[in-house]
């Protein structure tokens, strides 16, 4: 092979790497539709136990929840409304908050975005409600 014929194949590679990988990631997830959101979380399995502590978050469906700085539970899509990038919960300061790792958006602890870039508004916040019986589950709709 010569060096232009293997210039060639590295640049068809690379286009189809480009290609090939945002299939699947490049397009932006919305919030999972409210109306199909229904499940229970349950804090003392250990899939959860993150969420026994405050500052503690997991990702569930595509929701992630978390125990706020006052020791609630709040369930908000994982995706930032700007370009879909799956948020995180940051703890290491007071009070916590949603960060999106692409572009640098932020969204304080009732989700309301505080990024001044177009398209980044409030993230959708799901309902979480306690059970009465069992202080341990959390149903999110
Ligand atoms: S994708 Fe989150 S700020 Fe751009």
């Amino acid at each position: 092979m010569d060096r232009k014929d293997f210039l060639s194949s590295i640049g068809l590679s690379a286009a189809a790497l480009l290609v090939g990988g945002c299939l699947g990631g490049c397009e932006k997830e919305d919030a999972p539709n409210p109306a199909s959101v229904d499940f229970t979380i349950d804090l003392s399995q250990s899939e959860f136990a993150s969420l026994r502590n405050i500052g503690g978050s997991v990702y569930k469906n595509n929701i992630i929840i978390a125990k706020n700085n006052n020791g609630t539970i709040v369930a908000f899509t994982q995706f930032c409304n700007h370009e879909g990038a799956v948020l995180n919960y940051v703890n290491s300061t007071n009070p916590f908050y949603f960060r999106c790792p692409r572009h640098g958006a932020t969204f304080e602890q009732n989700g309301n975005g505080t990024y001044t870039s177009p398209g980044v508004s409030s993230l959708y916040q799901y309902t979480v409600t306690q059970d009465t019986n069992n202080s341990n589950l959390f149903r999110i709709h």
